[in-house]
């Protein structure tokens, strides 16, 4: 067991409360800042995890928040950072600053261990070339990143993840029980879904890693599909398997500005559009040292259809049937 804890920024997100869990399992302390910490009481319950509520964008927030710490792990990150050239202000100000007052809090306090969770289609130089907001500010906080070579860093690139509690495989999921049909932009967009435990395990497993110091992994599942076969794939899991109708670009983008305004279930941008334009798919296997046999996704269906199954019969039992 380390000796102090770990700062896990983002903690209190889908990966980030799994990234926590494997941590309290290796006999870890954890450390979670939260804007909200309603929004992190799934947290609460982990025996050596401790939640603040804190602003992170604070640089003095931020520096007693490190100092008091032995490694950083950075999982913040927002799909929504509003319009502008070359990302939106949400995007500069979670994907680009907050990476650089992490380097700075990091070397500050002699803190060496930074780990920074990217994402699949991020490259070298990509902040200029990636087609969407997200993807280049995110390369932009990547570069921050590996320029710090006075640190320990690891990057980690996930493909979309999936598991309980993911926006992916559960919202397709809700979707396909309240519309007819599925009207669908970019549904041959291509995926390696990435199973959630996978992700935490090698993000948690890496801290103590020195052969994974200065190196940036892709992070990717064990099959490639397309975004059609994903909603059949829900489809299938909620018992509701709607027909899926592809929409040509143009319809796409415009369905994605809409949908712009639409309530948080349903929501889409115009930039998560252009983000679907590149494959998000991996070069090749993940890395040997990472020890993962990454997990299908079949593998995990039956915890959504028991998790699915329970949220029926609660409905059924509030409805009075
Ligand atoms: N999920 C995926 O499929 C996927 C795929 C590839 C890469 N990633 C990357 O993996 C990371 C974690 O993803 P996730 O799915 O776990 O995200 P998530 O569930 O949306 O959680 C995001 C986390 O970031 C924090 N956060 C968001 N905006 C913030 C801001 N402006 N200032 C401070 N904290 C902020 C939130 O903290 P509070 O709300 O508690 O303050 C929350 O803990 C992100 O960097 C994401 O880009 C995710």
């Amino acid at each position: 067991m380390a000796g102090r804890p770990v700062l896990l920024l983002g903690g209190s997100g889908f990966i980030g409360r799994h990234v926590a869990a494997r941590l309290v399992a290796q006999a870890r302390h954890v450390i979670v800042p939260t804007r909200n910490r309603e929004r992190a009481r799934a947290l609460l319950t982990l025996p050596t995890v401790q939640v603040f509520e804190a602003d992170v964008h604070d640089d003095a927030q931020l520096a007693s928040l490190v100092r008091s710490t032995d490694a950083v792990i950075n999982l913040v990150g927002v799909l929504d950072g509003g319009r502008g050239s070359p990302w939106g202000p949400g995007f500069e100000r979670a994907h680009v600053k907050l990476v650089s007052r992490i380097v700075e809090a990091a070397r500050a306090a002699g803190v060496r261990r930074l780990l920074h969770v990217s994402a699949l289609g991020v490259r070298e130089g990509g902040e200029q070339t990636l087609p969407s907001m997200y993807l280049r500010s995110k390369a932009a906080g990547e570069r921050i990143v590996r320029e710090a070579a006075d640190l320990q860093w690891t990057v980690f690139r996930p493909s979309v993840v999936f598991g309980l509690g993911d926006s992916l495989i559960e919202r397709f999921m809700a979707l396909q029980r309240w519309l007819p049909v599925i009207p669908l932009g970019r549904a041959d967009a291509r995926f390696q879904p990435v199973w959630v435990g996978d992700v935490a395990r090698a993000i948690a497993d890496s801290l103590d890693a020195q052969i994974t110091v200065h190196r940036c992994y892709e992070l990717a599942g064990p099959e490639v599909w397309s975004l059609r076969e994903l909603i059949r794939f829900a489809g299938e899991l909620s018992g509701f398997r709607r027909r899926v109708v592809g929409l040509p670009d143009s319809l796409g983008r415009l369905q994605a500005m809409l949908l712009e305004f639409a309530p948080a279930a349903l929501r889409m941008s115009r930039d998560n559009f252009a983000t679907l334009s590149i494959d998000n798919v991996a070069e090749g296997a993940i890395a040997p040292e990472l020890r993962i046999e990454p997990t299908p996704l079949a593998a995990v269906a039956p915890s959504y259809l028991d998790e699915h199954e329970l949220r029926l019969a609660e409905e059924r039992r509030r409805a009075g049937h």
